[in-house]
């Protein structure tokens, strides 16, 4: 097992309803570290290049538009295996197909509005976290 850093997003519903203690507090109980977060507004040109591989897709404009809706917490997680960790905490990206118990399940509103994002690689990871994070800011235990 490989201890891990990945990228991820407390996206604007679940800012709004109040449970970003709730979601850290969830990835925490489950061995993920929270080795750097801050809170920001996402520029709409950030969010276009974050998304860039959804470009074509129909939905694409409405994930931006919501995704720039209001702040978001961005978070480096550290642990074992913690990129597919992340992506089994979160549960499906449809929160009505997402597990029991899982973040979506438990904080998302529909498929666009579903809570978290977590990245999907270790490839995805790295570029992520570059894009939002100094490598200063990302030395830690
Ligand atoms: P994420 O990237 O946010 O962690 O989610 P994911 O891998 O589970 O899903 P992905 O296919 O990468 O889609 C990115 C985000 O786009 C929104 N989406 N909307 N309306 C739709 O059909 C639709 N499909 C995807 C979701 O917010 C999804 O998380
Ligand atoms: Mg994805």
């Amino acid at each position: 097992m490989a201890v891990e850093m990945t990228f991820s997003i407390i996206k604007p519903n679940a800012v709004k309803k109040n449970a970003v203690g709730s979601i850290i507090k969830i990835f925490e109980d489950k061995g993920l570290k929270v080795t750097a977060a801050k809170m920001v507004r996402l520029s709409r040109s950030k969010c276009e290049e974050f998304y860039a591989e959804h470009k074509t897709r129909p939905f694409f404009g409405e994930l931006v538009d919501f995704m720039t809706s209001g702040p978001v917490v961005l978070m480096c997680l550290k642990g074992e295996n913690a990129v597919s960790k992340n992506r089994e905490i979160m549960g499906a990206t449809d929160p009505k197909k997402a597990e029991k118990g899982t973040i979506r399940a438990l904080f998302g509103d529909n498929m666009g509005e579903n809570a978290v994002h977590g990245s999907d690689s270790p490839v995805s990871a790295d570029r992520e976290l570059k894009l939002f994070f100094e490598s200063n800011e990302l030395v830690n235990p």
